[in-house]
């Protein structure tokens, strides 16, 4: 699956700067898992000529119940040749010495925050479970992360990190392994660069887009799906194998302000066996998009006027996307919204396979 990778970018005319793997390369901290995996992103790097890749450590990628080591849960990760989680040594010294380390690119930083930093350590008791049970970031670590932040001014800032920063029990009833501190954490976060984050997590394997916490800045949270992982996800979810090119908006100064905005473009593995765009019917369909905040009026008028502009008795979403950007960047569930407003007004939207290629038309 990784492998068809960079026959998937080429196809497609794609050249990532950016590899981004969100963790647990492996099942349990299978030595065997992580090193192919690291192998195979490393060569995927290679072949399509990306800059940079990184990854977070996810609670498979240490050794916590301690299969391999007697003593030691970060001797698998540690091991890992090119150094895990990529990049410079000295860099991956800061993220496992210090849980976290800050990649800072023209107008860009990417925080690679390690929520897995304490597992195989910590008291056990009924209380609080067990540590590798759950994501933690400590209150020393939002600091001196808080801190650092205060030295330079971004346009664009994300967070990088393994675990859900708060709990997603609409997904899974039970379901407690967010990050311990997660919430404190975004708030910080906001609070030091009074702007949006983009996050992008993993661990859930469960496909969502949303924004968390927070007044008008409140982050974008990115819940990436598993490239590979073959597993149902309870009893409400069965969530498909997805990758995932994300691209943020040249500008915003035609989207009224708003940032971050971008697209992403997104593949599941089919039942062919091939990777095909994402479906409008999956959480996060091919050519989704992020950052405006219309409510379902604003986003119903807008598309309203894009039909009428275009003189057509229909118009495709691609074509208003681009009469009108805000359009394009409203997220799966706002768009939704909004098309639930222009049935209520008596239009007709028909769904077309992809999101852009839907159809707006009078009744
Ligand atoms: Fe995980």
């Amino acid at each position: 699956m990784i492998g068809s990778l960079a026959e998937l970018m080429a196809n497609e005319d794609l050249k990532p700067e950016w590899i981004v793997c969100p963790g647990d390369l492996g099942d349990r901290a299978s030595p065997e898992g992580q090193a192919f995996v690291w192998r195979e992103l490393n060569s995927l790097k290679n072949a399509i000529g990306a800059t940079h890749l990184v990854g977070a450590a996810g609670n498979h990628d240490l050794d916590s119940r301690f299969a391999n080591s007697g003593f030691d849960p970060l001797q698998n990760i540690k091991s890992l040749r090119p150094l895990f989680p990529g990049r410079t040594q000295a860099e991956c010294d800061q993220y496992w010495a210090r849980h976290y380390v800050i990649y800072e690119q023209a107008d860009y930083r990417i925080v690679n925050l390690n929520s897995s930093a304490f597992h195989g350590y910590g008291k056990v008791d009924d209380k609080n479970g067990k540590e590798f049970e759950f994501g933690r970031v400590s209150e020393q670590t939002i600091d001196a992360l808080k801190s650092d932040l205060a030295k330079a001014d971004f346009r664009y800032n994300i967070l990088l990190t393994h675990h859900h920063i708060v709990s997603n029990q609409h997904i899974y009833a039970e379901e407690y392994s967010e990050m311990r501190g997660g919430g404190r954490l975004m708030h910080r976060l906001s609070e030091a660069t009074r702007s949006s984050w983009f996050v992008i997590h993993g661990h859930l394997h469960f496909p969502e887009i949303d924004y968390g916490r927070g007044a008008s800045i409140a982050p974008v949270v990115f819940s990436a799906g598993s490239a590979s992982a073959r597993s149902s996800g309870g009893a409400s979810a069965s969530p498909p194998n997805q990758v995932y090119f994300l691209e943020l908006a040249d500008s915003s100064d035609n989207l009224d302000g708003w940032s971050p905005c971008g697209t992403i473009r997104s593949w599941y593995w089919s039942p062919e066996g091939v990777w095909a765009p994402s479906p409008a019917t999956h959480k996060i369909p091919d050519g989704t998009g992020f950052g405006t905040r219309l409510n379902a009026k604003q986003a119903a008028d807008r598309f309203e006027n894009a039909l009428t502009a275009s003189g057509e008795p229909y118009v495709y979403f691609q074509e208003a996307f681009d009469a009108d950007p805000l359009l394009r960047y409203l997220l799966p569930g706002d768009l939704d919204l909004a098309v639930f407003e222009l049935r209520k007004r008596s239009f007709k939207v028909t769904f077309g396979v992809q999101r852009a290629d839907s159809i707006l038309r009078k009744a």
